[in-house]
């Protein structure tokens, strides 16, 4: 697929046909990660596949938001009022869970710490993270270019605790989010995506 057709198709995808996808194609789209920029020269980038139903559901320490009350009371809490963006937390809560046990093919991907993450003294003190999602995006258009799709997650607190305790990763590296990969199931409701007008972002010489 050409590149800038793969970044047209590239849409989050939560929901996935029951299909391993091949090693082959997993090694390739996670090469294509390792090709990204990053701040160091090193990529001291790690991936954790799980894909063992029984190790994922170990792994796994969250629930879908089922209430659609719950869902409004949430959004509502955040001020959001972009009808786009309250459809999409409508279509994204309730699969939080099974979007990633779904999945077929669920990454940890892990980025090696210099400074805790969460006391930077300046913008570079975050160079760690920022390469990681440069990895990351290019693992999504790779994998779209694939026609495998997906979703990543920000794990909470208590989630990453509870990875660190399962999977036993070095202390010096982190977990940005997950990735879940699949085959998309067909005819699923997805999300209005925004379109922005590239015109009215653009800001010639002063903002
Ligand atoms: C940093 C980041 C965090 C995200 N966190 C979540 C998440 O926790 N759960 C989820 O379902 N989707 C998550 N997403 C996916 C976004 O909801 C999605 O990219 C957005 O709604 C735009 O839709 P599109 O990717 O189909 O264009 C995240 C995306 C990014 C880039």
């Amino acid at each position: 697929m050409e590149f800038y057709e793969a970044v047209e198709t590239r849409r989050t995808i939560r929901e996935f046909e029951d299909k391993l996808i091949s090693e082959d194609i997993v090694k390739r789209i996670l090469s294509a990660g390792l090709k990204a920029p990053t701040n160091n020269h090193l990529r001291e980038w790690e991936f954790v596949i799980v894909n063992d139903k029984k190790e994922r559901l170990k792994v796994l320490n969250l629930k879908d938001m089922t209430s659609y009350d719950d869902c409004e009371k949430m959004m509502d809490s955040y001020g959001m009022t972009d009808s786009d963006q309250r459809g999409m937390y409508h279509i994204a809560m309730p699969k939080q869970f099974s979007m990633l046990y779904g999945a077929g093919c669920l990454i940890l991907p892990f980025f090696k710490l210099r400074d805790p993450l969460l006391q930077p003294s300046c913008l570079s003190s975050l160079n760690e993270f920022a390469s990681i999602w440069c990895c990351i995006e290019n693992i999504l258009l790779a994998a779209a270019s694939e026609g495998i799709f997906g979703v990543t997650r920000i794990p909470m607190e208590e989630e990453l605790i509870h990875i660190k305790n399962t999977i036993n990763h070095p202390d010096n590296y982190a977990m940005p989010c997950y990735i879940a990969l699949g085959y998309p199931k067909q005819n699923i409701k997805l999300p209005v995506q925004k379109v922005i007008n590239i015109e009215d972002r653009i800001h010639l010489n002063s903002w």
